[in-house]
């Protein structure tokens, strides 16, 4: 595959255990980053602080922020700067209606002024190398329009492209126009996020966009896991998908204390996990309260899943 491939953050889901299991499991991706990271009461959140001291130890995952403003960003840029990170990812994308109230995430968007304060932080820190994932716009993608010349002006690896407004949320097809734009304005690299749901996916979107620099996959590579390997045969497929839920399983076993607590871990992952299978046997996994009746159901449907 010629462009790059970058597994996208997802709060909740795709945490250092998570992204450890997916490396070794299927590989592919050159890599991942983490939830967004945040100021609370003028410091970094306690378990943003944990999730921080793993991504020391993981060589391809880059530590996501969500600043307010540039004191926030450099709290959060101080942090990650001592525990030996050198990539940052700047969120200016999030759509949760809190995160937009406080202006953060895509609620900074239609603020030009704010937007290049946030992004000063990637000048007072030069020897970190700075990336943007955002959306078009809070209501409307006229934001991204005047956002271009400060974006163009700032030092950035590449900015990430959600082309939905956050009012948009999450589903539909991103706005193919709205990127086409984008990427012919932007002076950076630029990468494609949202809706990348096949291998096929990929390629049309090469084909489509041939100065792309990536893609960034999150709710596709959380239901087919196997996505980025065309070139495996079922049994193979199965072999990978089983180990992987079993890695996953033992590794929240290991993390979270509690029974209820594993197992609203589990059916979690598992919201997103083998969309198409046996609609009845997830209704009755997502639904259990026990985590045997749980790990009855998870194996079955790995056992009749159509993995062609
Ligand atoms: C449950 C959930 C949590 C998310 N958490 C984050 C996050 O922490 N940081 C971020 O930049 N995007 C976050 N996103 C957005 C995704 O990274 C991605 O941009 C979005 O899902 C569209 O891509 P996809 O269609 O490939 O999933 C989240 C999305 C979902 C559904």
């Amino acid at each position: 595959m010629e462009v790059s491939v970058f597994f996208a953050p997802l709060q909740g889901l795709t945490d250092h255990e998570f992204r450890l299991t997916y490396e070794s499991v299927f590989g592919g991706v050159k890599e991942y980053f983490t939830p967004f990271m945040r100021v609370e009461s003028g410091v970094i959140r306690k378990s943003d602080l944990r999730e921080l001291n793993f991504v020391q130890k993981e060589a391809k995952t880059t530590p996501q922020i969500l600043p307010k403003n540039s004191l926030e960003a450099a709290i959060l840029v101080e942090q990650i700067y001592a525990a030996g990170c050198r990539r940052v990812d700047i969120n200016m994308g999030c759509p949760f209606v809190k995160v937009v109230q406080g202006v953060r995430g895509a609620g900074i968007l239609p603020y030009p002024e704010k937007v290049a304060d946030v992004l000063s932080v990637t000048e007072k820190f030069p020897e970190i190398t700075f990336s943007l994932k955002m959306r078009s716009g809070l209501e409307s993608s006229t934001d991204l329009w005047s956002l271009i010349p400060i974006i163009n002006k700032v030092n950035l690896r590449h900015v990430t492209l959600h082309a939905r407004t956050a009012k948009e949320g999450y589903d539909g097809e991103p706005d193919k126009k709205v990127f086409a734009r984008f990427l012919s304005e932007c002076s950076h690299p630029v990468v494609y996020n949202g809706n990348i749901l096949s291998f096929q996916g990929v390629k049309k979107l090469q084909e489509d966009f041939p100065l792309l620099s990536g893609v960034m996959i999150g709710r596709g590579l959380l239901a087919h896991p196997d996505l980025l390997h065309p070139e495996w045969n079922c049994t193979e497929r199965k072999a990978r998908c089983v180990d992987f839920y079993e890695r996953i399983y033992d590794a929240y076993a290991r993390k979270f204390s509690g029974e209820m607590q594993i197992l609203k871990h589990m059916q979690e992952f598992w919201t997103y996990f083998m969309p198409d299978a046996d609609k009845k046997l997830k209704k009755k996994l997502k639904k259990t309260q026990s985590l045997f009746a749980f790990e009855g159901y998870a194996q079955r449907i790995l056992e009749e899943y159509n993995y062609s």
